[in-house]
């Protein structure tokens, strides 16, 4: 959770606006809400490096901020960004060039990416204080390279980095979806957590301050927010730790309604997506900061399982009920979609939503109230969508226990399916397996520790036709490390 500079600033981004936005998320309550990060999108270095290879930045553009530091040193940003107790973010791209080939509001910058640098680049972003990158692939995918083992190499880098500083630098893989990143990037390089984004830009920057024609055409439409949404449902890829990128937000930007807007909150918190807010958080509407800090759909989006929602019934074309199994038993998210330019009345079958019988409670997310679940028809108007939360009883799974690492007997998944795998992982730090299935599935689990002898659970959404398992990875290697059992809720 936290900000980036692209979708409002470009790459016209300097110290004196991360500072304002940094500012505005200590004060406006979103880092009481659990938004951490300030992430520094392209533009923040023109592709100059130094005769031994480091990075150069314009001066001007990253002055000191406080006596005693040295302009253009992008150590006195990050500082100030933790100075407000936030974390800081910094950007650059898999490749040779970077997307500044492709200006956007500025000229032309070539080279500002890091390959052929990957070692020195994330460690002087860790020494400056960094502690997330996002890695773009304009660059990669000009040199025509494979995604996969492109940033196979950039994950020890990272990991180097680490070690060196003691700094932990987070991973957040940024090539489009173009090579399919749900197969490769879940625990690529056994790193324990990371984001893909899994399509495209949902729009091309608004930047309001450049008052320039094309800028001040641009309008955000529900297209944009769904599309988005649409091309980032890749369940069986994302699991605790490991989590498909819908792209930063663009709530309350111009063209977004309020309707609007909660879809958008809707569907990135039910998905489980970085909230990665890209409006101007000096310009929010009351509603849109609101929605933004609403503490019942911010917990949906932390949910332990991190799982993404399922489509359980499409009652009429464009009215979408979604449902998010959740660590708790028999609890769901729903989110009911109104894509139709019509309101729409909808009543929720509880069996779809793997319950037995009628929930014993449900709660509307924006209004903050329980409702009877007795009458549980739902009037969502056009362009908009409720977010609920209801708790039941789930219906009983189907067990299967462990032979060592592999699973058998399991009979093939009918559709997405939900189950809870027990595992026991005394080894003290997060433990990243393979799985695979004789079906094609093959993904990682970062199992997190547990104590002694107790289980801990994932959550898992096995995709279409999914049948015997087998487990495998290093980490069996530690003492403590086990598969337990597979408990699969069929929907
Ligand atoms: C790509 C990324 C965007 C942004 C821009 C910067 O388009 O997908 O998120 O980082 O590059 O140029």
């Amino acid at each position: 959770m936290g900000w980036n500079s692209w979708h409002s600033f470009a790459n016209v981004v300097n110290s004196r606006i991360i500072q304002q936005q940094a500012k505005a998320m200590a004060t406006n309550g979103m880092k009481e809400a659990g938004y951490e990060y300030v992430v520094i999108d392209e533009g923040w270095w023109l592709g100059e490096r130094d005769a031994a290879g480091n990075i150069i930045v314009d001066p001007k553009q990253w002055p000191a901020i406080k006596p005693g530091q040295r302009d253009g040193d992008m150590a006195t940003i990050a500082d100030y960004i933790h100075s407000l107790g936030l974390k800081a973010g910094i950007y650059t791209d898999a490749g040779r060039d970077g997307c500044s080939m492709y200006p956007d509001s500025g000229p032309k910058y070539m080279n500002t990416g890091s390959e052929g640098h990957y070692e020195q680049d994330f460690l002087q972003f860790s020494k400056w204080g960094f502690d997330y990158v996002k890695v773009d692939w304009c660059g990669g995918a000009k040199e025509n390279r494979s995604g996969a083992l492109q940033y196979a190499q950039v994950a020890p880098a990272i990991q180097r980095a680490e070690k060196i500083t003691g700094r932990p630098l987070f991973f957040s893989i940024c090539e489009w979806g173009s090579q399919n990143p749900w197969f490769w990037a879940p625990g690529v390089g056994d790193i324990e957590s990371t984001v893909w984004r899994t399509g495209g830009d949902i729009i091309p920057p608004v930047v309001e301050t450049l008052h320039d024609p094309e800028h001040d055409k641009r309008v955000i439409t529900l297209r944009n927010v769904l599309d988005s949404f649409d091309a980032g449902i890749h369940p069986e890829a994302q699991h605790t730790g490991y989590y498909n990128d819908l792209d930063m937000m663009v709530m309350g930007m111009r063209g977004m309604t309020d309707g609007m807007d909660r879809i958008h909150m809707g569907l990135w918190a039910i998905s489980s997506a970085p909230l990665m807010v890209g409006s101007d958080l000096t310009r929010l509407s009351q509603s849109t900061l609101s929605l933004l800090k609403n503490k019942e759909a911010i917990a949906i989006h932390n949910d332990p399982y991190g799982l993404q929602p399922i489509k359980v019934s499409e009652p009429s074309p464009g009215v979408q009920v979604w449902a998010k199994p959740m660590v708790v038993g028999g609890r769901r998210a729903v989110a009911i979609l109104n894509r139709t330019d019509n309101s729409a009345q909808v009543k929720i079958d509880w069996s779809r939503l793997g319950l037995d019988g009628t929930p014993k409670s449900l709660r509307d997310v924006w209004n903050g109230r329980d409702v009877a679940t007795a009458d549980a028809t739902f009037s969502v108007p056009a362009h908009d969508l409720a977010l609920l939360v209801v708790d039941g009883e789930d219906k009983r799974p189907a067990e299967y226990v462990a032979n060592r690492s592999d699973m058998t007997g399991i009979k093939a998944t009918s559709g997405p399916t939900f189950a809870r795998l027990e595992y026991a992982n005394a080894s003290g730090h997060v433990a990243v397996v393979r799985v695979k299935s004789t079906s094609g599935l093959s993904t990682s689990l970062a199992l997190p520790s547990t104590t002694g002898s107790d289980s801990g659970t994932v959550g898992l959404i096995l995709p279409h036709g999914t049948a015997d398992l087998s487990f495998e990875g290093a980490a069996f290697e530690a003492p403590g490390v086990a598969i337990r059992k597979l408990l699969v809720y069929f929907w």
